[in-house]
């Protein structure tokens, strides 16, 4: 995608938050002097957030992935290329953090039937993430694949996720059953050096490998080799994501929260949570966009959710998300959300133009209930279902926003994932907690370590029999 200046600020994505404030919401809206209340703690929270730019360390280096990836962008380029040519289906294995970006990538840039189109319709192979361990979904899979046809990327940083490393049991031993070199069918993308998937590269002789940066955490990788690699088997041009990226990391780079539309969204995000709305709700109005919910989802939850901050004092903080899509969404939650309780923010997720427009053909001339819809097309509607929604919300007092993209492409996608990552990283630093951390999923990885009976676990073990459900309360 070649993108001129003048591309660039048409395809901006941008930030109305008109229906948080005052304007129409009255006084359950925030005033300007609520808002500029605010400044100094997201002054702070962007020099924070500023000065750890890049600090893997601190697992910062999220912030640098727009820019210091030409290398391995050239190398995912080249293998991807390989990918397409040999496999007739791509698939990953990971979770959370090493699954949804790839989940939502793949929702939001390809056809949104792209497994059923024919070959010479699609950029590449098939396309699965098997983000679980459903064991009727492992079965049903492999019932569609031919693993002798089927390139596995096992994506994990830690390698030594039990929900990942079980299902690269499965498909090694199918691999190997079905008379594969294992290397020829798998690719790693895993830490540098630490990790279970570096010894078992090792042993295999070299598995085709990709570093998750050390200082990039899961939720933050979609733009490392994650969430690269698949976009590119996928055709998706990884270039223009990662340009987009780097354009909103520029819009971002003021202090001023009026002027950065990240800390614009955390520190209205904050002054939400401060007023008791702990529920966050993600619509997006494009079915292309509904997997960017579970991916905000986990990135909002997990780094937010924490009970310390960061001087060792208790808190209790996080806001809890939750998906939704526009329009399907309007006919099962909006109802609750219009007229329900005061404890929910609607952040709306809406979009200019379309790929398709899709007409409505006139017809049913003698119901003019029905005929009224004939001519538009359905992009006007869904837009028309967008703006009624805010309308209704913000009729009713609710706090909501929106967040506008002129259109779903790499670029504005990409500009939309660090929008999210900034802001954050900002929200972390002005709630004072650890956005980067998550000890409570490290908890049930450790408690199903114990329960499978891994070496060194018994301890919890014990705890856990212990803990075992007493029949007095199984009715
Ligand atoms: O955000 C995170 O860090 C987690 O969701 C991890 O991505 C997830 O637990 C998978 O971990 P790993 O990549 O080590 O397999």
């Amino acid at each position: 995608m070649k993108l001129t200046e003048g591309m660039r600020k048409e395809l901006r994505v941008t930030v109305d938050y008109t229906n948080m404030t005052d304007k129409y919401l009255g006084d359950k809206g925030f005033s300007k002097k609520e808002i500029d209340g605010v400044r100094r703690t997201a002054k702070a929270a962007h020099a924070f957030v500023t000065e750890r730019r890049g600090r893997d360390d601190l697992y910062m280096g999220w912030t640098e992935l727009p820019y210091d990836q030409a290398e391995v962008v050239a190398d995912i380029l080249a293998t991807a290329k390989l990918v397409r040519k040999k496999f007739d289906a791509f698939v990953v294995l990971g979770i959370g953090g090493s699954a949804l970006g790839p989940s939502m990538a793949f929702s939001a840039l390809c056809h949104l039937h792209y497994n059923d189109l024919p070959r010479s319709k699609r950029k590449g192979p098939k396309f699965y993430v098997e983000d679980n361990v459903d064991p009727v979904r492992m079965k049903e899979l492999l019932d569609v694949i031919d693993v002798r046809r089927t390139c596995f990327n096992v994506i994990s940083k830690s390698g030594a996720t039990s929900e990942t490393m079980a299902q690269y049991l499965i498909v090694s031993d199918l691999l190997a059953k079905a008379g594969v070199s294992l290397k020829e069918n798998l690719i790693f993308t895993t830490d540098a050096s630490r990790g279970n998937l570096v010894k078992i590269s090792k042993e295999l002789g070299g598995v085709k490998s990709y570093v998750l940066p050390g200082g990039v955490g899961g939720r933050f990788s979609e733009l490392s080799p994650v969430g690269l690699l698949p976009a590119a088997v996928l055709g998706i041009d990884i270039k223009a994501m990662l340009k987009g990226a780097a354009y909103m990391d520029k819009l971002c780079r003021s202090s001023d929260l009026r002027k950065n539309p990240a800390l614009m969204c955390a520190s209205l995000q904050y002054l939400a949570m401060q007023s008791g709305k702990n529920i966050g709700v993600l619509m997006p109005y494009s079915d292309n966009l509904r997997y960017v919910s579970d991916w905000y989802a986990q990135l909002w939850a997990e780094s937010l959710g924490k009970n310390v901050r960061l001087d060792g004092t208790p808190c209790h903080v996080g806001q809890t998300p939750v998906k939704s899509l526009g329009v399907t969404d309007q006919h099962s939650q909006v109802q609750l959300y219009t007229e329900g309780p005061f404890d929910k923010v609607v952040t709306f997720l809406s979009v200019g133009s379309y790929k398709e427009k899709t007409p409505i053909p006139h017809g049913c001339a003698n119901i003019p209930d029905v005929a009224f819809l004939g001519g538009h097309t359905m992009e006007e509607l869904i837009r028309a279902e967008n703006k009624a929604t805010a309308y209704a919300l913000t009729k009713a007092g609710r706090l909501n926003y929106t967040i506008h993209l002129p259109a779903v492409n790499e670029f504005t996608f990409g500009q939309l994932l660090f929008l999210f990552e900034l802001q954050t990283a900002y929200a972390g630093a002005m709630f004072n907690i650890d956005a980067f951390n998550q000890p409570g999923v490290e908890a049930g990885k450790k408690a199903t370590f114990a329960l499978l009976g891994k070496p060194g676990y018994e301890l919890q073990r014990r705890d856990l029999d212990n803990a075992a459900p007493d029949p007095e309360y199984i009715i």
